[in-house]
């Protein structure tokens, strides 16, 4: 007998229009198609030689679960609290500047998919769309991430704009004192606002349906800023510092959530100073080329900081089994990146659907291989391989 709460469904293609794509690679795959060259590299590129960004994907592929068997997981649900919130899954989507470079009405896409599923959307300090529209178009579920750009000051401003316009979650990215060279995005020529040259247009030339869309549109633009008192992508970030941290959370009444934490010593006094949650990341490899694989961190923090206090995750996270693992390692909430932008770019809002469906049937899929009926039951004892504890060797006799 099938029990009502398990899927029943089959297993989703996602799909748009006559494409089919079983997965994210698939999804990447069509977005690399559609996409002007320059594009698809902002979206897909890292920093360096793209190490760090490879360590995200290699790190989690080598994390092998142990299946255990005959528990009874009938009724099993990924429903999660966070904050003291409740979300019907345990993840959300990462802040990402100019989405609407990936097509255009990206952004709405996202505030249309976390208003749906009830999950937690970053807008970015270098949105393509205002601050005040998405958190509209999310009805509420938006989180502001905030760059200390344009000096303290400036940053407060922002924050205090974001309050203003209701938002209850502050993301702090601290791991961007200075954006990093991105190899593909020097070859190109990608700056902010774009810059456009025979290459370029040679580039557009070749994906006209992306450009007439675009043209269509408008040219996306950092919304949160006006003309006057532009953003500058290249400017030091730097004020961010653990003084600016102490009045940030002396200021910002909300939820205080501090993005871009690898090491454990770093997490636990951004605890101290008050934050509500840490968020682990290594910016999806795109800052520091030989920085460690985030899922390698993660399990270091979590010991770090105890069993209770809240970890977000994010960096090379594709399906809802890699979201399992980021539980297994320590994360209560993990958010999705670029995998995000390759759906819309291959399919837009639908394939989106679509690519969300897919990571909320292989992440129950794994839960209740796993044996368990919820994402709070997940933990290191379910690695095949968990790391030693040192505590608990046994002195040799
Ligand atoms: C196109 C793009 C733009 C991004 N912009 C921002 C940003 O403005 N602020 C920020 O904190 N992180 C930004 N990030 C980093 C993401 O929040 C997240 O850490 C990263 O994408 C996770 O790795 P993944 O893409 O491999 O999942 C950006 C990432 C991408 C791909």
């Amino acid at each position: 007998m099938q029990s009502p709460s398990h899927p029943t469904t089959r297993p989703t293609l996602l799909r748009s229009g006559a494409q089919r794509f079983a997965d994210a690679a698939d999804t990447r795959a069509i977005a690399q198609r559609r996409l002007p060259r320059m594009v698809f590299d902002y979206i897909d590129g890292a920093a360096g030689r793209e190490t760090a960004a490879k360590a995200n994907r290699s790190e989690l592929d080598a994390l092998r679960l142990l299946p255990r068997v005959l528990h009874a997981t009938e009724g099993a649900s990924l429903q999660t609290r966070f904050l003291g919130q409740s979300l019907a899954q345990p993840w959300g989507i990462a802040p990402m500047g100019m989405c609407n470079l990936a097509w255009p009405g990206a952004d709405t896409m996202l505030a249309r998919a976390a208003r749906q599923r009830g999950m937690p959307l970053g807008v970015s300090t270098a949105a393509s769309t205002n601050l005040e529209t998405v958190l509209k178009q999310s009805a509420g579920h938006a989180w502001f991430q905030l760059y200390v750009t344009g000096g303290t000051e400036a940053a407060l401003a922002l924050a205090d704009r974001a309050a203003q316009a209701g938002y209850r979650h502050l993301v702090l990215t601290v791991d961007v004192p200075k954006v990093a060279p991105r190899p593909r995005d020097v070859r190109n020529g990608f700056a902010m606002p774009l810059r456009l040259g025979p290459a370029q247009y040679w580039d557009f030339a070749m994906h006209p349906a992306w450009s007439l869309s675009t043209l269509w549109a408008g040219i996306p633009r950092t919304a949160n800023f006006s003309a006057q008192a532009a953003f500058d992508r290249y400017a030091s970030r730097a004020g961010a510092n653990w003084e600016f941290l102490d009045h940030l959370r002396a200021h910002w009444k909300g939820q205080l959530i501090v993005k871009g934490v690898l090491h454990p010593q770093d997490a636990v006094r951004i605890r101290d100073a008050g934050a509500d949650a840490v968020y682990v990341s290594n910016h999806g490899g795109r800052q520091l080329d030989s920085a460690p694989a985030a899922i390698e961190q993660l399990g270091l923090i979590r010991a770090a900081v105890g069993a209770d206090y809240p970890l977000v995750f994010d960096s090379g996270i594709r399906s809802g089994e890699d979201v399992v693992k980021a539980l297994v390692c320590g994360a209560n909430l993990v958010m999705l990146g670029r995998a995000t932008l390759y759906a819309i770019a291959a399919g837009g809002a639908q394939a989106l659907d679509q690519y969300l469906d897919a990571v909320q049937e292989s992440a129950l899929t794994a839960l209740v291989q796993l044996g368990v009926r919820s994402p709070a039951e997940l933990g290191p004892q379910l690695l095949a391989h968990p790391p030693v504890d040192p505590s608990q060797s046994q002195e040799p006799s």
